[in-house]
């Protein structure tokens, strides 16, 4: 079996939704710290629903293909299912990642919440901090 799946590789080769949003109302970034890679995450928020989501990412194939897919899976959604999008959601709609890739799909979903938590910081919406831990990825690497 190869070891990316054709989801995986056309994400990677035609990445959706890259770029950036000028007037984003949530925008997230994140880091890994161990291999050094960063995403931002654009998020445009129309009466609770996404409207539009753009990325872009300093990172590997993986992380382009995962924060694709991400970008696919909350477009048109509300709000709040964005935030309980799992990495391992990204990682089934793209048929599986080499599990020493698993850590690129985190990036994507924490840009995600991360972008999310900006946009009911900056309205002031009340949430709960607990939904906005940070994963602990030490278990995630090589
Ligand atoms: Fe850093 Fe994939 S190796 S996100």
């Amino acid at each position: 079996m190869a070891l990316y799946s054709d989801k995986v590789m056309d994400h990677f080769q035609n990445p959706r939704n890259v770029g950036k949003l000028d007037d984003a109302d949530g925008i997230g970034e994140v880091g890994n710290a161990k291999c050094g890679d960063i995403m931002r995450m654009y998020i445009k928020v129309d009466n609770g629903i996404i409207t539009d989501c753009k990325f872009n990412t300093f990172g590997c194939g993986s992380a382009i293909a995962t924060s694709s897919m991400a970008t696919e899976l909350i477009k048109g959604k509300p709000i709040e299912e964005a935030l309980q999008l799992s990495n391992k959601a990204v990682v089934e709609a793209l048929d599986g990642l080499p599990a020493h890739k698993i850590h690129c799909s985190v990036l994507a979903e924490e840009a995600v919440r991360a972008a999310v938590k900006d946009y009911y910081d900056k309205n002031g919406i009340e949430y709960n901090p607990d939904e906005f831990q940070l994963h602990d990825c030490e278990h995630c690497h090589d």
